[in-house]
């Protein structure tokens, strides 16, 4: 989105935006403020972004033009437009939010917020010593300049020996360590992906990686993913593949965000022929690979059945580590990873040094740390699960068998309007659409398990308490069919 949006284009974000199942409906212009709002909050609407003129939103929304001056007023008034008269309307917020760690913009007073919009782990205990560790390793580059493009031998070393004992051999040259894996799959954007190049992206996916694409401007084709345990459809996914021949796929096949699922080996055999033979590159983030719940066994990684050099694997230290380090890493073949270090110096030149190094520490210490996280999340899963159930019982849910987060089905198309209500009660939530392009997948609720088990248990009482007072609020009453002639 540049920085004008269009009636239709805001239309089409807003979807059902006055349609809240058994809620005493409020005044239009006031249902469609409360909307705005609501895309601004979870970013789907940038700030300084102009709006429709209140004629061309009218249109595409179909109510009348009074309605939309009524409601860019409120927005005015409750600091979230700018007007200037002859000019146009701009987003904006008022001066008492600030930036989330995801992001995005919240309210100051937020230190009681359950925020369930992050699917990340607080740090584990290791991560001290293994910092200490780090600083008494530092002396060691502090002769040097310190920038090291492709990163520290001895980071690499380890994750190249990561990927060789999942059953991928791999070299050190073979790897490039970044600044987390959001920056790596920018990189490898910058250097497969001419901008208006074609992608293919599941549907849902993660936020990020989809607004990564957007800063590319990539022409973006979605396949669908299926919430329940199916998942990937591989007809459709390589029929798609196929038919739309895009440059780059990126997909996320270990644990997907936000569904949790796990791709079957033979999918991903047949998924790196399929695109060999379309000329699609892969970008498969491999973010959640290190967390399989349950004892589930891992299928080969995606990249072993690549001959072609087709399939660039990222990932990085943030879900079975900490997010705060800001290490990831990208594998490639070696003259790939040489060409990425050169694009590399356009943006930031180097990772730090000494992050790398406590990077080294808990890898050596990953068998240990991977398996408390394993226990934490199980747990954890399992009491958003009870309290699910107990709770909401209506969505229906997939248990997740690795990763972080459930992809919950809703009773009704109201993920968003949920959010705004959770919100308001302490909960922070990250409505469906977030996950998809085009305002769809409002059934849908990504919740993470990342937060202690009594926090789920609170949080969802709260979302639950805040589902059925919408009901409650005003029980739609049944009105007569309307004769249709
Ligand atoms: C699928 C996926 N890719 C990338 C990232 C970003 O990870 P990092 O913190 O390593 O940049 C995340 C974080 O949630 C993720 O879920």
């Amino acid at each position: 989105m540049g920085s004008q949006v269009r009636g239709v284009q805001l239309a089409r974000l807003l979807g059902q935006w006055h349609a809240l199942p058994g809620r005493r409906r409020s005044p239009d212009y006031a249902a469609l403020a409360g909307a705005v709002r609501g895309l601004l909050a979870d970013g789907r609407l940038p700030l300084g972004v102009r709006l429709p003129a209140e004629r061309d939103l009218a249109e595409a929304l179909r109510i009348s033009r009074t309605t939309v001056t009524a409601a860019y007023r409120e927005l005015r008034d409750s600091g979230h437009l700018a007007s200037r008269r002859g000019a146009g309307s701009w987003t904006m917020l008022p001066g008492t939010h600030r930036v989330a760690s995801n992001g995005l913009w919240i309210p100051l007073d937020d230190r009681d917020m359950l925020d369930l919009g992050v699917a990340a782990l607080a740090a584990p205990p290791e991560l001290l010593p293994a910092a200490r560790a780090a600083a008494e390793d530092l002396p060691r580059y502090l002769g040097g300049a310190g920038y090291h493009p492709i990163g520290l031998i001895e980071l690499r070393e380890a994750v190249a020996q990561g990927y060789t004992d999942r059953g991928l051999p791999t070299s050190p040259d073979q790897i490039m360590v970044t600044n987390g894996t959001q920056h790596a799959l920018d990189l490898v954007l910058r250097l497969a992906l001419a901008p208006g190049g074609g992608v293919l992206v599941e549907s849902p996916s993660y936020p990020n990686a989809l607004a990564a694409l957007s800063a590319r401007r990539a022409r973006i084709t979605t396949y669908g993913l299926a919430a329940d345990e199916s998942g990937w459809d591989a007809d459709l996914l390589l029929g798609t593949l196929r038919q739309v021949r895009p440059r780059v796929g990126y997909l996320i096949p270990d644990f997907q965000n936000p569904t949790g699922h796990l791709m079957p080996a033979e999918l991903r055999e047949r998924l790196v022929s399929t695109a060999h033979a379309v000329g699609t590159d892969l970008v498969i983030d491999e973010s959640f690979v290190d967390l399989p719940l349950d004892g589930t066994v891992l299928p080969p990684p995606t990249a072993s059945f690549d001959r072609h050099s087709r399939v660039v694997s990222i990932g990085g230290m943030s879900k079975p580590f900490w997010g705060g380090l800001r290490i990831g890493w990208i594998r490639a073949s070696a003259p790939q990873v040489q060409r990425l270090a050169a694009a590399r110096v356009g943006v930031d030149m180097a990772s730090p040094v000494l992050d790398q190094l406590v990077a080294v520490h808990l890898l050596a210490a990953a068998p240990a740390i991977a398996t408390a996280r394993r226990a934490q999340l199980a747990a954890q899963r399992d009491a958003l699960l009870g309290a699910l159930a107990a709770r909401l019982p209506e969505w229906r849910v997939t248990v997740p068998r690795g990763g972080v987060t459930l992809w919950a089905e809703l009773d009704g198309p109201i993920s968003s309007a949920l959010a705004r209500a959770a919100e308001e009660v302490g909960v922070r939530l990250a409505p469906g659409p977030r996950f998809g392009l085009d305002g769809t997948l409002e059934r849908f609720l990504r919740l993470p398990f990342t937060l202690p088990a009594a926090d789920l248990v609170e949080a969802v009482g709260r979302i639950a308490a805040v589902r059925y007072d919408l009901d409650r609020a005003g029980l739609p009453r049944w009105r007569e069919p309307s004769v249709i002639a």
